[in-house]
């Protein structure tokens, strides 16, 4: 395939496409508020003990799950031991949806959209950090970055047989049985889940090099058709 051949140009193009993101934060007494729609689960601050969720101090630059003697998911250990660090950048992409990030997180939440809330929360976290001097804040002019994902790209029709013809390469690791020996499986996944779940490792939030690569040199209709493909595939 010609996309093969140019495999170094195109990673080198979707790099410079994938991460236009600067740290800016927000306004933390704004964060405060935003922070009541964790407070059911997450406790932050002097004497904050875990709770549904571990407690958030110093939260930034931690691996994730790597708070000692709260029990996280399967799914979070697998993201921590890969090396995802929660950055201004994970975190928000955490925020905005949970599942994008991390799969089969026990975190039940639905995201919050709003990219204004989301970085007046990590301004808020970030007061709660061990250095929070370390952290950048928000530049005077820098306008919060929405991660969502393009709706029309959401939206692409993805056709299973080119999506078959694809997935030759991917099922030398994924078992097409959908069973999974270390190797999770990607059969049967609603289709919105699993395009997010590559722009996630296309655009490196996360963390595994041998999924980034894979994700990196697909485009937009590619990963459609590999998820109506998978998406079908229960034997
Ligand atoms: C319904 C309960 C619930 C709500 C609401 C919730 N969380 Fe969580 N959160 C969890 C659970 C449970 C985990 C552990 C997830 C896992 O192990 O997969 C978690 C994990 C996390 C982590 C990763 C912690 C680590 O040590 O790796 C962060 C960060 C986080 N939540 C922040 C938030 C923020 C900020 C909000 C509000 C916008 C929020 N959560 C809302 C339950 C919740
Ligand atoms: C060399 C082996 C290998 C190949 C080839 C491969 N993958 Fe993966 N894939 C993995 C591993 C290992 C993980 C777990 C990565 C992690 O922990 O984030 C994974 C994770 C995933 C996930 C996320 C699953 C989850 O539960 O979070 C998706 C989706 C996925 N791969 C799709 C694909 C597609 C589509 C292809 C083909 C274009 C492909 N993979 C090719 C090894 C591979």
């Amino acid at each position: 395939m010609l996309l093969r051949s140019l495999l170094p140009a195109v990673l080198a193009m979707v790099h410079m496409a994938g991460t236009a993101f600067s740290e800016d934060l927000g306004d933390a007494e704004a964060g405060a508020k935003v922070f009541a729609k964790c407070k059911g689960c997450h406790e932050v601050g002097q004497g904050a003990t875990d709770r549904i969720g571990p407690h958030l101090n110093g939260i930034f630059g931690r691996k994730a799950a790597a708070h000692a003697g709260y029990a996280y998911s399967k799914s979070m250990e697998r993201a921590g031991a890969d090396g995802l660090v929660w950055t201004a950048e994970t975190l928000d992409a955490y925020f905005e949806n949970p599942r994008a990030l991390v799969s089969k997180t026990r975190m039940s939440f639905r995201g919050l959209k709003s990219a204004q809330d989301r970085s007046n929360l990590l301004a808020y976290l970030r007061d709660f950090s061990d250095n929070p001097a370390d952290i950048p804040e928000a530049e005077p002019t820098a306008l919060p970055t929405d991660h969502d994902i393009d709706p029309a790209i959401l939206a692409l029709e993805g056709d299973p047989e080119f999506g078959e013809y694809l997935a030759s390469e991917c099922l030398t690791c994924h078992q097409s049985d959908g069973s999974a020996e270390g190797i999770p499986s990607i059969t049967l996944w609603p289709t919105e889940d699993f395009v997010i779940a590559m722009y996630a490792y296309k655009r490196k939030l996360r963390p595994h090099p041998v999924m980034q690569m894979m994700a990196g040199r697909l485009n937009d209709e590619e990963i459609a058709a590999l998820a109506a493909y998978f998406k079908g595939l229960d034997q």
